[in-house]
């Protein structure tokens, strides 16, 4: 731990080198749904590949590539694909990224993904902010020796998703005439599928989405005391529920028909979060 914290600073100079800009708001852009980090001015691009220790993305739809820029008056540093369990990556390397984030000084952090809707209310397309996860992953990203510098020991994670962020971006969706729900993330290890039976274990344990992504890097946030908004889309309904088998292209597929709606939403709620972060550090002093 000790040198992981050593690497994420190293990282976090690097990438902070590269630019003038000081964001204080990271996104994760999840499968297919980068194209929010393609339209931010002053921007430059890093591979992740030129980033000090960091993990390279091998998913399809999947660009690996940090981009720092602003989007309005909002500086940010966006990620474009992140790295899962499933590509066999440990704990550790998927949350080295959030480490490096905040050790770049971010201290909101939004979290998108493409998920499928266990919910029966949502539909194919739909947006679901994510209020709470069930962790079914069988890992966890701070076991080990705790490092002091990254946070506590046993972080809480009764707030995990920052209620206010939620709002805001509700609000966001409503002045955009954007249907938006809230649900449970359950997230699992992958990479197949789940099964129906599966599909219906989750919803009884009360969970709305699934998916393979999020919870390692919310879990490493949270002990960094960077607070998080994070949004799936649902890109398919769950194994199961409608009578057809699943695939990956068709979660491509929808996150590119939802791109624009999704882009629109982030630049929405973007400057709501950056306010509070001035507003919070005045009152800080
Ligand atoms: N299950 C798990 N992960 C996913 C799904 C799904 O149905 N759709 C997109 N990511």
């Amino acid at each position: 731990m000790t040198e992981t914290f050593r690497l994420a600073d190293a990282a976090a100079t690097f990438l902070l080198s590269q630019t003038s800009l000081r964001p204080q708001i990271g996104l994760v852009l999840g499968s297919g749904l980068g194209a929010f980090a393609d339209q931010l001015t002053e921007s430059i691009r890093i591979p992740y590949a030129q980033i000090p220790s960091f993990p390279r993305s091998t998913a399809v739809g999947h660009l690996g590539q940090m981009v720092i820029g602003k989007a309005g008056d909002t500086a940010v540093a966006a990620m474009q694909g992140r790295v899962h369990l499933y590509e066999g990556y440990s704990v550790g390397e998927v949350a080295f990224p959030t480490r490096v984030l905040g050790r770049m000084g971010i201290q909101a952090l939004i979290l998108t993904n493409a998920a499928g809707g266990i919910n029966l209310a949502y539909k194919q397309g739909a947006l679901v902010v994510i209020s709470d996860h069930l962790n079914l992953q069988g890992q966890n990203p701070l076991v080990g020796p705790n490092d002091e510098r990254f946070g506590p020991r046993f972080p809480d994670m009764t707030q995990a998703y920052y209620k206010p962020y939620r709002g805001w971006a509700r609000e966001a969706a409503d002045k955009l005439g954007q249907t938006i729900h809230e649900g449970v993330y359950a997230g699992l290890l992958g990479p197949s599928y789940e099964t129906p039976a599966e599909i219906r274990y989750l919803r009884t344990m009360g969970a709305d989405l699934v998916g393979m992504s999020t919870i390692p890097e919310v879990i490493a946030a949270r002990q960094m005391g960077i607070k998080i908004l994070a949004i799936s889309c649902v890109t398919n309904m769950a194994a199961g529920i409608l009578d057809q088998p699943l695939d990956h292209q068709e979660v491509l597929a929808t996150t590119t028909r939802v791109q624009a709606d999704f882009v629109a939403l982030l630049r929405a709620v973007l400057p709501e979060i950056a306010k509070d972060i001035r507003e919070r550090a005045r009152r800080e002093g």
